[in-house]
């Protein structure tokens, strides 16, 4: 078989995207529905780029603005858009494409939106079969065990194809035909511009199907067929097939990256834009979404989600973060249980550990803040430590005000500090300090009243207490309001 396009073969796919999507019964066009992080034409596109197309016809019409907006924001220059305005058919929507291909095209690659677990070397083998095909038209076809939905391959008594039936409009007989169309059609731009042209609405829905073009071709010649695993061609029309087939996909994104080298545990959630670099170990449970790129070795540990976050080589994510539009640098640990919201940076060799939650915060090089601590807006130096329970007050009802820590600063266990503040380098604010004006360089911040220590004061007020309840147990009074008050006294 030839498997090279030739010099003169020019590529287009069209791919129908037009209708609503009744099934999903959803505000959001069918085709713009995410699969894996990323909608469903997409993956449709990409496969029909990546198996040799050299551009795409997208036909639009239901809620257009969308679809094309967003088509246009991944695939620039190379998708292009024909409006079909009435959603006639399969059939009518291919025609409206047809004004878009170029003069040089010379094979249409004909797809549908809504199957997305197509592969690229799946649509190169029809394209190849088509190359040898007396009539210049090559489809992939598939058995199932419930062809319910589907159109159905006719057949003639040499095996050869002879037409498409759509399921509404099948036969009894035909209804048990478990061979089924996916929807994935080459045809040489001329047969399918006679083809187009000629088609009727003549069937239980009154629409021009595209499907038809199958029957006019074979009349050309023979038509190739080349057979497909099922469980890859899959149309998706409502949301209980789209979480049938996600999985699917989602295990060949793990599998692509555990060939990469990454290690991946059952049960990890890899969206397609994530980048996972080798020997990285992604532990049970982890989920990866958005633009998120794990380097080298890092280690993510179970339960991590990740959300466009970069994590650099050889971080350590201890189980349970949750992390989103973050920075997490070379060497650095976080968690278990932090959580990282936007815009926080930690920095190589830096720390942030258990119910640390950071917003819009960097920490340089080696800095660490191990417990209990929120820190949002602010600049915290190279190596200051952030002692368990500081809070950064960052917002007074109205605005956000920074907080910035020199390098080698050290914050004292439950200090709040009422931005906007400063604390110089190598300060130390001490224990409890609550810090509203700015701490020089070397300087020592604190905040708090002087501690008295009464000797033996202890066993006194115990021996009160137990005297006062007793006496107020005789006269009938509740003993937690009487000692309450007693101690507030003291
Ligand atoms: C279609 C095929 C069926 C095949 C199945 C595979 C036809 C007539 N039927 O049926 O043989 O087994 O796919 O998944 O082609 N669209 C438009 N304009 C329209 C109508 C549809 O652009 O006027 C687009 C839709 O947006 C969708 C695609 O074409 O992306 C397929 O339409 P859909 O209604 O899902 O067709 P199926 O009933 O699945
Ligand atoms: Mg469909």
């Amino acid at each position: 078989m030839n498997q090279q396009p030739t010099h003169s073969e020019q590529i287009t796919a069209i791919i129908l995207a037009a209708g609503q999507g009744k099934r999903m019964r959803s505000s959001l066009p069918k085709v713009l529905h995410p699969m894996c992080g990323q909608p469903l034409i997409d993956w449709v596109v990409e496969a029909a780029l990546a198996a040799g197309a050299h551009d795409a016809v997208v036909v639009v019409g239901h809620q257009r603005a969308l679809v094309q907006q967003h088509l246009k924001q991944r695939f620039g220059q190379r998708v292009r858009f024909a409006v079909q305005h009435h959603q006639r058919g399969t059939g009518h929507a291919a025609r409206c494409a047809l004004p878009l291909l170029a003069t040089t095209c010379t094979t249409a690659l004909l797809l549908y939106g809504d199957t997305p677990l197509v592969q690229k070397n799946q649509l190169r083998a029809m394209l190849a079969a088509r190359r040898d095909a007396p009539s210049g038209f090559a489809m992939l076809t598939c058995n199932v065990a419930d062809p319910c939905g589907y159109g159905r391959i006719v057949r003639n008594h040499d095996n050869h194809i002879v037409g498409i039936v759509e399921h509404r409009d099948c036969t009894p007989a035909q209804r048990h035909i478990d061979e089924i169309n996916p929807g994935m059609y080459a045809c040489a731009v001329p047969l399918l511009t006679r083809s187009l042209a000629a088609l009727t609405d003549d069937n239980d829905q009154g629409e021009l199907y595209l499907t038809d073009v199958v029957a006019m071709a074979a009349k050309h010649g023979r038509i190739a067929a080349v057979e497909a695993d099922a469980s890859t061609l899959m149309g998706i029309n409502d949301r209980a097939q789209l979480a049938h087939c996600e999985p699917q996909l989602h295990r060949r994104i793990a599998n692509h990256w555990r060939r990469e080298g990454a290690t991946i545990r059952a049960g990890v959630i890899i969206d397609a834009a994530v980048v996972v670099e080798a020997d990285a170990l992604l532990e049970h449970g982890v989920v990866l979404r958005g633009n998120t790129r794990i380097g080298a070795g890092a280690r993510i540990d179970v339960g991590c989600v990740l959300d466009d976050v970069t994590v650099a080589a050889g971080a350590y994510l201890r189980p349970y973060s949750v992390c989103a539009r973050s920075r997490i640098g070379e060497g650095a640990k976080v968690g278990p249980f932090s959580h990282l919201r936007p815009g926080s940076d930690i920095g190589p060799d830096a720390k942030v550990g258990n119910f640390v939650e950071t917003k819009q915060v960097t920490l340089r090089r080696g800095a660490k803040a191990s417990h209990l601590s929120y820190l949002g807006d602010g600049d915290v130096g190279a190596g200051a430590n952030i002692g368990a329970g500081t809070i950064f007050c960052n917002y007074d009802g109205f605005q956000k005000h920074r907080t910035e820590i020199g390098a080698g600063a050290f914050i004292g266990s439950g200090s709040q500090l009422v931005a906007p503040v400063r604390i110089g380098e190598g300060a130390y604010v001490a224990t409890g300090t609550t810090v509203t004006k700015d701490v020089p360089a070397d300087g020592l911040a604190i905040a708090r009243t002087r501690q008295t220590n009464k000797e033996g004061y202890a066993s006194r007020l115990r021996g009160r207490l137990q005297a006062r309840a007793a006496a107020n147990e005789h006269a009938g009074v509740s003993s937690t309001t009487a000692a309450g008050d007693e101690a507030r006294h003291e």
